[in-house]
């Protein structure tokens, strides 16, 4: 049954209009004495000339039972006005079986929804620049992004993940340069990124210092070291072997690195698919901006001027002829709507670019496409480390390597302490761990800045992400005491008049708003609100457990609770799973 629809058409027989749907403008109150479901009438007010409070007063007459339409919504208990709003409060028990019935009986589609069939979101997250530091920024783009995948898949869109590596650029002929001036294949082999970012730093360090004129020890002076990275760098553009072969080296072992990052975490994409994959794609987007008229030349570069709308001009092509960033992703964005065919286009990266993106998004829309207004930068805030907490290895980037050892081991100390006994601790505390750190980076909206706390992040009894799954596994453990068959549907009768008290109606109602919240999330581009409302759920979980004896009840009240039990923890996983979080059985 789809309470928000049933009540929708009461409430237009009721105001004699009953083409109208209003399911969409229903409500879920999140204070209990404001129903289970209100209905706003403010809008009503200026069509039928009438105060909002009139009409919710007179609505509430015609609803409320036992009016002769009462019997239309049966699952109804009671009607008020409240100022402005229809207050429904709902029939306990009936909600409590229609809710958990849906639930019990497909838990794996729980939540579900064909709200985006025949859609494609394409997702560009993470997409790190090769050769440097994964750093605390970029693991919050990516746990958003797959968490966005998630959310969207689960809605039923075909979802594209998408890692644009920053893989392209000048950069890689001063890092070329740099390793055959210093660098060694062992060192780099071995070392690694570590190693790539020791010579691109040395690289500014040398060209700076020789600035000041020619040197005793032979290494050319600043404008001849940048002479030679440039040198590098047209090499790898006219697909010299030796170039790209030293290029797409570093490519490997940074994404070897990477790779590592996304295993643990659980981040998957669909495709690889960075800067240079456009390479060969750019020149037709030139020219195509030389046929609409938009190039114009500046100090040598072509560039798209914006300054009718009041943005600085977005940068297509040097002076040398080379490409920039937006001229890339400007390629990225004819290619992916080519190809997916996309309704929306999501690019998760931090603030600071936003006005990148306001270009070139300007430009898209400039060249005529009409799905520029498709495309959506999801920036997020800063990200910093409580001061002293934790060492940096490498300046002020964080590895993330660091970080998530540390997250582990810290979890494996809390484990040791809460239960030593516990089997498979390693596995448990990775999963924590990790579980942690996500939850953390996805507890808030996406543009408040975060500072990363250990304390607060592995606070097992915080809104954290060791504290839902801890509410998991106490369910897991309370359903594991009973008979394995309690707590199920299947040919049991449940007695729902057992679920009405206060806490129990307070999990229903989390567990019936659930399906809503998933779609806020996505239409939001928010994670959090489906990261919320996992805390709430695994409070009010904790609330009830506390409050009302589970296994040591009897009866028809015991199978009640066990199969509100067995909901919870179906909903507290499939939460966690879209958030890209595991749900450990015990620990
Ligand atoms: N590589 C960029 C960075 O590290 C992020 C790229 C985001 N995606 C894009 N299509 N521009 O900041």
């Amino acid at each position: 049954m789809n309470f928000k629809a049933e009540l929708s058409a009461a409430i237009a027989r009721a105001l004699g209009d009953p083409q109208t749907d209003f399911e969409a403008s229903i409500e879920m109150p999140p204070n209990p004495d404001l129903g289970d479901f209100a209905f706003p009438c403010f809008k009503l007010a200026s069509k039928l000339k009438k105060a909002p409070a009139l009409i919710a007063r007179d609505l509430c007459e015609k609803l409320a039972p036992p009016s002769a339409d009462s019997g239309t919504i049966d699952f109804v208990d009671q009607v008020r006005a409240t100022g402005g709003y229809v207050n429904f409060f709902l029939d306990k028990a009936v909600y409590a079986k229609e809710i958990l019935t849906g639930l019990l009986n497909n838990p794996e589609t729980y939540g579900q929804s064909d709200l985006g069939r025949g859609k494609t979101i394409v997702l560009d997250y993470s997409s790190p620049n090769i050769a440097k530091l994964f750093h605390v920024g970029h693991l919050y783009t990516t746990v958003i992004g797959n968490a966005l995948y998630n959310i969207f898949k689960y809605l039923g869109y075909n979802c594209v993940g998408i890692n644009h590596l920053g893989d392209w650029g000048t950069q890689f002929g001063q890092l070329i340069c740099a390793y055959k001036k210093w660098g060694s294949k062992e060192a780099v082999e071995s070392e690694g990124i570590s190693e790539m970012t020791r010579l691109y730093v040395k690289f500014h360090q040398e060209a700076e210092t020789a600035d000041s004129g020619p040197r005793a020890d032979g290494v050319p002076s600043a404008p001849g070291l940048r002479d030679e990275a440039r040198a590098w760098f047209v090499k790898m553009q006219e697909g010299d072997q030796e170039a790209l072969t030293i290029w797409k080296w570093f490519c490997d072992l940074s994404l070897r690195e990477y790779n590592l990052i996304y295993d643990r975490l659980g981040v998957r994409f669909d495709y690889f698919t960075g800067e240079s994959f456009y390479n060969d794609k750019m020149e037709a987007i030139v020219r195509e901006l030389k046929e609409k008229n938009l190039l114009t030349e500046s100090g040598g570069a072509m560039i798209v001027d914006l300054e009718p709308y009041g943005m600085p001009p977005c940068l297509i092509l040097r002076g040398d002829g080379g490409t920039l960033y937006p001229t890339r992703d400007i390629a990225a964005a004819v290619y992916r709507h080519k190809t997916f065919g996309f309704h929306k286009c999501l690019i998760v990266t931090a603030m600071d670019q936003s006005l990148h993106f306001a270009q070139w998004f300007k430009v898209v829309e400039l060249m005529g496409y009409p799905w520029a207004k498709d495309l959506v930068h999801v920036p997020y805030g800063l990200v910093s480390l409580e001061e002293g907490k934790f060492s940096t290895r490498k300046g002020n980037a964080v590895l993330m390597e660091d970080l998530l050892n540390e997250a582990e081991n810290k979890t494996l100390e809390i484990i040791n302490e809460r239960n030593p006994g516990l089997a498979d601790k390693d596995r448990v505390a990775r999963q924590v761990g990790i579980g942690a750190v996500v939850f953390n980076d996805l507890y808030n909206s996406r543009i408040k800045d975060v500072v990363f706390s250990w304390e607060r992040v592995l606070n097992f009894e915080g809104e954290t992400g060791p504290y839902v799954q801890y509410a998991h596994a106490r369910a897991q453990s309370v359903l594991k005491k009973a008979d394995p068959a309690e707590g199920h549907l299947d040919g049991r009768a449940i007695d729902f008049n057992c679920l009405t008290d206060a806490a129990a109606f307070e999990i229903i109602k989390l567990l019936a708003a659930f399906p809503d919240k998933i779609a806020e999330a996505a239409s939001k581009y928010e994670p959090f609100v489906v990261t919320r409302h996992m805390v709430a759920l695994a409070q009010a979980f904790n609330r009830f457990y506390h409050g009302n004896p589970i296994l040591r009840s009897v009866g028809l009240t015991r199978t009640a609770r066990l199969a509100l039990t067995r909901a919870v923890k179906i909903a507290l996983a499939a939460g966690l799973k879209l958030l890209g979080i595991q749900a450990p059985d015990e620990m």
